[in-house]
């Protein structure tokens, strides 16, 4: 199995989403969740942003020692030695720099030429390397750049010094099938590439972050960047916990493996949530409200006699404490008679039967039935029963 490495973002892109703003206690918090979910590098913020952010940096490079601290830099000289300031605690310094690369925004953006724009990357990273013994460069909207471009610059600060290589689809366009290719090609094209770690960056714009993360991975990728559930700039990042998950649960066709301890998932989903202020939609994948429950009828019988007919993921792997069978209008009477004994009545069933036609009137008004509903109903046929 070939071990991928997985680069959290939550910290720096996922703070980017509108209306997210976390303070230093909160990002450190969050921080140390995520060495104990296993993520192997940390991008805590980035430091010239913001005297907060510098602090919230430091203060991580300095706690955290099981994962790689790192944070973001433009390719100018001044960010580069705030970021050193925030990371030279971390046992091993690491620094990413961006710098864009298509043509959209070196013309409109930048406003330099592409040769320009190879001088300055290289310029800032052998200027990142006086310091830093990990630098990790960026191609922002490397999907939209110039295949051969890429596979110049690239060359040139691997020679710089750079030790990774991210190629972010920073806009969410690419497609799984042409966000591979672009790792293929460059794998195939770039000399030095395998003295370097390959990266994936992806944004979620167009819904298949989590895909095209994966189809960099099998065309080469080292490492996969991600967010907590997902959040992030505009439609968010590639999911980590759906990464993560996917690549273990399928691993008879992927054969890759993580270093993610699954049991934390579902603690640092709810962690990020509660301090980002940003719900989790409820059919999100892994770790939505409604990831592991169950409505319909049909699907609760199978449930009841084999949890494998409806369920992949068991909630216990992400460390759910478990799946629900949840009672509403499409729920059939096995799951109701089950829910009756859990909360401790011992009815006939012809009570059953009653109480079952009760909750199924009641449940075409309601949209969800709760535990007080259930119990009227249960306990109006006990007490017919009991006469
Ligand atoms: O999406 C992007 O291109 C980024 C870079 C800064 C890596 O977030
Ligand atoms: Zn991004």
């Amino acid at each position: 199995m070939r071990k991928i490495d997985v680069f959290d973002t939550t910290l720096r892109d996922g703070e980017q989403s509108a209306g997210i703003n976390l303070n230093t206690a909160e990002k450190l918090e969050i921080a140390r969740q995520l060495e104990k979910l296993g993520t192997d590098v940390i991008e805590a913020g980035f430091p010239a942003s913001s005297q907060g952010d510098f602090e919230a940096v430091r203060k991580i490079a300095q706690t955290v020692q099981s994962s790689i601290v790192t944070g973001l830099a433009r390719a100018v000289k001044s960010d580069i030695d705030t970021s050193w300031e925030a990371l030279k605690y971390g046992a091993e310094p690491h620094l990413h720099i961006f710098l864009a690369t298509s043509p959209i925004h070196m013309t409109h953006k930048l406003k330099k030429t592409p040769d320009q724009v190879v001088e300055i990357a290289v310029e800032s990273v052998k200027h990142a390397k006086k310091h830093f013994p990990l630098v990790q460069w960026s191609a922002e909207d490397a999907f939209r750049s110039d295949p051969d471009f890429l596979v110049r610059i690239v060359e040139k600060v691997i020679q710089a010094g750079a030790t990774t290589i991210n190629l972010p689809d920073t806009v969410g366009y690419a497609t799984p099938a042409e966000y591979g290719a672009m790792f293929n090609y460059l794998k195939n094209n770039v000399k030095s590439i395998d003295k370097v770690k390959l990266s994936a960056h992806c944004h979620n714009d167009l819904g298949m972050a989590v895909a095209n993360s994966i189809a960099a991975i099998e065309n080469g990728a080292d490492q996969v960047e991600a967010t907590i559930n997902g959040i992030g700039e505009r439609a968010g990042n590639a999911a980590l916990e759906e990464l993560a998950v996917a690549l273990h649960i399928r691993k008879d066709v992927y054969n890759f493996e993580t270093a993610i301890q699954f049991q934390e998932i579902k603690r640092t989903s709810q962690l990020v949530s509660q301090l980002t202020g940003m719900a989790i939609q409820a059919n999100k994948a892994v770790v939505g409200k409604n990831a592991f429950a169950h409505e319909s009828g049909i699907h609760q019988d199978g449930m009841l006699k084999d949890r494998s007919t409806y369920e992949i993921i068991t909630p216990e792997l992400i460390g759910e404490t478990s799946n629900q069978l949840v009672l509403g209008k499409h729920s059939g009477r096995h799951a109701f008679k089950n829910k009756a004994v859990e909360l401790g009545f011992d009815l006939t069933d012809e009570k059953i039967n009653e109480a079952f036609k009760a909750f199924k009137t009641l449940a075409d008004k309601k949209k969800q039935i709760s535990e007080d509903d259930l119990y009227i109903i249960l306990t109006d046929q006990q007490i017919q029963e009991d006469d």
